[in-house]
């Protein structure tokens, strides 16, 4: 991975950045995740199924709402990003809400160094493997940290969004993945447009087929695909809420899939 030290030295710093405005922002309401002790969705609720008493992994896990919300259910939960700022808020988060989970600093791709254990599930959501240079390397991860009858979950936005400028309103990058990182410089956050943050970022489309490709050949077979016609998140520029927490292009209405899913097993 030594060729891509600078580009997720880049990154690392913009997330770092990025999770003091995350952790007070009203787009993650800590809030409404404390009273309720639940940030995730429909979507990937659905998906999961009943995942008390299983141990799960759950991978790029920011500062671990989701992590937590998943401990909340009774699973047994390792979360793990690379942003040093997101772990230590994920394990404030953890002991102001009396959720135990935990918690690991890493890049993911240098996990293996530092987690030992097999999972029932490893789970992904929402803006994970665009910050990932290689898909079939991630795949290997997944697998590897997998028990043998173990379940995957991804839970992602559509590749094509990646193809948009920054605010959706001319194709700008090739839908196909090249070695070559796209740069942009990342101003603002999803949380908050004005925000302070100016600062280069570095990203990778991965199409479907590279996707699931990545997952068949390390040894999983998908059980399902599911593509949605919203997201859950206003997360891009001019997205309208076509129904309650529903959100979608107002350019473009229903028409087009923003997320999908891929469930897999081992
Ligand atoms: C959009 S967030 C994850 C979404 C999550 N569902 C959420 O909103 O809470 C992306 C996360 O990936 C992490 N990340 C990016 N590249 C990574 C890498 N190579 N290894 C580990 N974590 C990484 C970032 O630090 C960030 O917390």
């Amino acid at each position: 991975m030594n060729d891509y030290e600078k580009y997720f030295e880049a990154n690392k710093k913009l997330w770092n950045k990025r999770v003091e405005i995350h952790y007070n922002s009203e787009f993650y309401s800590k809030e409404n995740f404390l009273k309720s002790k639940n940030s995730l969705n429909s979507i990937e609720l659905d998906e999961l199924g009943d995942v008390n008493g299983k141990n799960i992994l759950h991978l790029q896990c920011h500062f671990g709402q989701d992590t937590l919300s998943l401990a909340n259910l009774g699973a047994d939960v390792t979360g793990v990003d690379f942003s040093d700022d997101a772990i230590d808020k994920a394990k404030k988060l953890s002991a102001e809400s009396n959720i135990k989970a935990n918690f690991i600093c890493s890049n993911i791709y240098d996990l293996e160094d530092k987690l030992e254990d097999k999972f029932d599930m490893v789970f992904t959501s929402y803006g994970t493997i665009g910050w990932l240079p290689d898909i079939n390397k991630w795949a290997e991860i997944v697998s590897h940290y997998l028990k043998p009858g173990g379940i995957f979950l991804i839970v992602e936005f559509h590749p094509y969004i990646w193809m948009f400028d920054d605010n959706i309103e001319y194709l700008k990058h090739p839908y196909f993945h090249t070695s070559k990182p796209i740069a942009e410089i990342s101003e603002g956050t999803y949380t908050d447009c004005n925000a302070d943050i100016k600062m280069v970022e570095y990203g990778w489309n991965h199409t479907l087929s590279d996707v699931t490709n990545s997952l068949i050949t390390n040894g999983l077979t998908v059980k399902s695909f599911n593509e949605f016609n919203y997201s859950p998140y206003n997360c891009f520029p001019n997205m309208i809420e076509s129904t309650k927490n529903k959100y979608v292009f107002e350019k473009f209405g229903n028409i087009l899939p923003l997320i999908y899913s891929i469930s897999a097993t081992k």
